[in-house]
């Protein structure tokens, strides 16, 4: 089966880390979201993914060329602007033929994407979304849905006293090819407020509630949620490092006498650990990190080649590739950018 990734937005919610990296090549877990995605994609029988990017396009080209291609087949449709969610999708009609999957770029889950399928051809829908539970539906689109899974009414971020239900998109769709009917072409739409509400309207969209693990992780809270989760043994992620007691260390990992790791922590690869330096609990470290002595981390999540200075202290922060800490800064709930890369560059 096909699935179109929509990779193609600017990730403002993670700014400042997304002026450098685009949202779908942000580590999670250490490994680039896209990546991990695609290896969800594909214990699911997707083997060809059609990736409609804009923003920073150049960045995850190069890296799917050099660390994804072999293993599925991918093809790239740049958006010169960018043609909106559901424009994204109409661009891409002439490789649809068949029942395809579309997915948001930044959802971190481990639904069962079959169950999704079955539930869309019995139904004999043209569109079935994936939906979620949350407690505050308001930055979601939202459904009232019918106990037969017919979807009669699609709001996009309502507000509080306006949304229908606490059931939401979770941005993973099974799509007929007559949907792309709908869509016209070669300007911005927006298949959450153009496509869908109409679709709803004429009783030609259906949806499924599932339980399992779901996140988007475009915004910081949400960003280090993931990682809490993870670590707390919520949703399995493919990862690098291995399992040592309650954490995940990486190769050639060196910690100084009096550091302490508090537990759960994934510490990346020639990540070096100062003397009396603490770090955790819930804390990532990418590869390559350097904590000076008596330096404090928690509750943090530090991509690659991060330097925290000495007695620093970090609490609720995400630091950029090859970002650097002050001696003895304070950071709590900071998103640092870390040093700018050149376009294109892989991360
Ligand atoms: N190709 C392309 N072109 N992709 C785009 C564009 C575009 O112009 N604009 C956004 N995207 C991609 C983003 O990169 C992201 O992967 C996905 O579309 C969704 O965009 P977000 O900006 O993350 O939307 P959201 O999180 O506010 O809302 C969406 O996701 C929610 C679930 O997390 C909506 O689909 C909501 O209805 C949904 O509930
Ligand atoms: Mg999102």
């Amino acid at each position: 089966m096909k699935a179109v990734l929509l990779v193609g937005g600017e990730g403002t919610r993670l700014r400042p880390l997304t002026y450098d990296v685009p949202k779908p090549l942000v580590p999670v877990a250490n490994l680039p979201y896209l990546e991990q995605l695609m290896k969800y994609l594909r214990r699911f029988g997707v083997d060809e993914i059609i990736l409609t990017a804009c923003y920073l396009s150049e960045q995850i080209k190069a890296f799917c060329k050099t660390n994804i291609e072999s293993a599925v087949k991918l093809t790239y449709v740049i958006e010169e602007s960018p043609l909106g969610t559901g424009g994204a999708v109409g661009n891409v009609a002439d490789f649809l033929h068949e029942t395809f999957l579309v997915f948001n770029g930044d959802i971190v889950t481990d639904f069962d994407l079959h169950t999704l399928i079955a539930f869309h051809r019995e139904k004999k829908a043209k569109a079935t979304l994936a939906l979620a539970t949350v407690s505050d539906p308001t930055r979601y689109g939202v459904v009232d849905l019918l106990p037969d899974g017919d979807i009669h009414r699609f709001v996009e971020k309502p507000k509080k006293e306006e949304a229908p239900s606490c059931w939401i998109n979770a941005g993973i769709y099974v799509m007929e090819p007559a949907v792309l009917s709908l869509i016209p072409r070669s300007t911005k739409v927006s298949i959450e407020r153009e496509v869908f509400p109409q679709m709803a309207e004429t009783h030609h969209l259906s949806g499924k509630v599932f339980e399992s693990y779901w996140l988007d992780m475009g915004t910081p809270a949400d960003y280090l949620a993931a990682h809490h989760d993870y670590l707390d043994g919520k949703i399995s992620l493919e990862i690098k490092e291995s399992r040592k007691g309650k954490n995940w260390i990486g190769e050639r990992v060196t910690v100084a006498s009096g550091a302490k790791l508090i537990s759960p922590v994934l510490i990346g690869s020639e990540c070096e650990i100062g003397q009396n330096a603490v770090v955790g609990p819930y804390t990532v470290l990418g590869e390559g990190c350097n904590v000076e002595e008596g330096a404090k981390i928690e509750r943090s999540v530090l991509w690659n080649k991060v330097r925290v200075g000495r007695e620093a202290n970090v609490d609720h922060t995400i630091i950029g590739h090859e970002g650097h800490v002050e001696t003895k800064a304070v950071l709590e709930h900071e998103i640092i950018r870390g040093a700018p890369r050149k376009l294109g560059a892989p991360p």
